[in-house]
């Protein structure tokens, strides 16, 4: 799952105290295992080695240049969604050939941008985007590849904001619209249509919908193959689960074991798979650091207010989601056995875990059992590498965390703390237009 593990009573990521790197580097901080994510972008590639995947790192996920720099050095490509995001991934030395571009907003500096680049595919939502990109490709003189994005209408049965599949979201075209789409733009001479992508949701927790997503869009490039069109890369998207509960997730062999056999023949036939995985690789890499400021009984409730909150880590309260949160240094009575909510243990106290920021919404835990906690101890959120620092903010001008990768024995900021002045600097001087 990961490096992040007590002994002692004492929480390490890989060799580094987290106590010790806290005292040093300060708190609310983002740490994030190197190890983690190299074992997770290397398990799921050996996992799926017989279809030889492209494995595009979802850049949404957890931008850090550094971590980009080093799934890229392991043989990733990058999914981008933005301008910015193509920036990032350019600026950590990605070869443009491997970077996959989605989004159903792309603007049209952003698409020369990406021409110019020379990315792999964009991945391609509406009859609109297709007519645009196609018209600048040809003004700039430039070939580029295309990917339908085809809804395959399946179920992911995840939370309402993170489902994509399903025919009544914003994202691609239905599959009966599929046939028309390429009947249409198929012999574009500067954009070619010679891809299919889909992304299902996000986290999806079972094989399933993969499998059914996967059946239809074989039908699809099947059915297209019988008019003559030749489908030569299929993008399944990311969506694969993370462990924000213990074994929660099936290991990446489970659905391998599944998806493997039907893309074989696919790949046979000179098929690329690409995958854009952001979750499963980079959340449990990371933890969120962050000290307890005061204890509050309320009314019937006892309130841990720590130094972070909705701010830099806004799952909880946007999605309801559940990470486990733990004291970094506890008796051995209170080391946790798994992570897991519904974990027992002698002398628990229910609490909630908020922030500072003036908001009701702003907390991480609600009615959660903990060991006593005090000011000045140390909590790990866990599993908030992935979509944590990426959707943090300067709400109540809190500036953003530091952020450290942590390889063995040796930490090293690869971001440092934001500072007061780095939020009011763009502001000091007014330009008139
Ligand atoms: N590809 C596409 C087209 C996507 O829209 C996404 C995620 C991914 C790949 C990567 O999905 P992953 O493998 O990371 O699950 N902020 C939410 C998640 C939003 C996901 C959006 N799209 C959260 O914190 O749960």
């Amino acid at each position: 799952m990961d490096q992040m593990q007590y002994r002692d009573g004492q929480l390490f990521c890989e060799q580094v105290n987290l106590d010790d790197l806290a005292a040093r580097a300060g708190t609310p901080l983002y740490v994030y295992s190197r190890r983690t994510l190299i074992d997770h972008l290397d398990g799921l590639m050996q996992a799926f080695a017989a279809v030889d995947p492209l494995i595009c790192y979802s850049i949404k996920s957890c931008g850090n240049l550094h971590i980009l720099r080093l799934l890229a050095q392991r043989g990733a490509g990058m999914d981008v969604v933005s301008g910015g995001e193509l920036y990032r991934a350019r600026e950590a030395g990605v070869d443009g050939g491997r970077i996959v571009y989605a989004g159903v907003g792309k603007t049209d500096a952003e698409i020369r941008m990406a021409l110019e680049a020379g990315i792999g595919w964009f991945n391609i939502e509406s009859e609109a985007e297709f007519e645009n990109i196609a018209a600048i490709a040809r003004q700039m003189r430039r070939q580029a590849s295309a990917a339908l994005r085809v809804n395959p209408d399946v179920d992911a049965r995840t939370h309402a904001k993170t489902t994509t599949g399903k025919k009544e979201t914003k994202f691609g075209v239905d599959l009966e619209r599929a046939h028309r789409f390429f009947e249409r733009y198929g012999k574009d001479a500067h954009l070619h249509l010679s891809a299919l992508h889909m992304h299902i949701g996000s986290p999806i927790y079972t094989v399933e919908p993969y499998v059914e997503a996967v059946e239809k869009a074989l039908q699809l490039i099947a059915d297209l193959k019988a008019t003559g069109v030749a489908i030569t890369a299929l993008d399944l998207g990311g969506g694969f689960g993370a462990d924000y509960e213990e074994r929660q997730t099936p290991p990446y062999a489970a659905y391998a074991d599944k998806l493997v056999p039907l893309l074989k023949p696919f790949v046979a036939q000179g098929g690329r798979l690409i995958l854009e995985p952001g979750r499963t690789i980079v959340a449990n890499a990371g933890v969120l650091l962050t000290r307890v400021q005061y204890i509050k009984m309320g009314g019937a409730k006892k309130f841990v207010i720590v130094d972070s909150g909705m701010n830099h880590l806004i799952r909880p309260t946007l999605y309801d989601s559940f990470h486990f949160i733990w004291p970094t240094r506890v008796t051995p009575m209170h080391q946790p056995k798994t992570r897991h909510r519904a974990m027992h243990q002698q002398g628990l106290e229910k609490c909630d875990v908020v922030g500072p920021i003036c908001e009701t919404g702003d907390y991480f835990a609600r009615d959660r059992a903990l060991p006593p906690v005090a000011r000045g101890d140390l909590l790990a959120v866990f599993t908030a590498g992935a979509y944590g620092m990426v959707m943090a903010s300067n709400y109540n001008a809190q500036p953003r965390p530091a952020e450290v990768l942590v390889d063995g024995a040796q930490a090293t900021i690869i971001r440092p703390r934001e500072t007061y002045d780095d939020l009011v600097a763009p502001e000091r001087h007014a330009q008139p237009l």
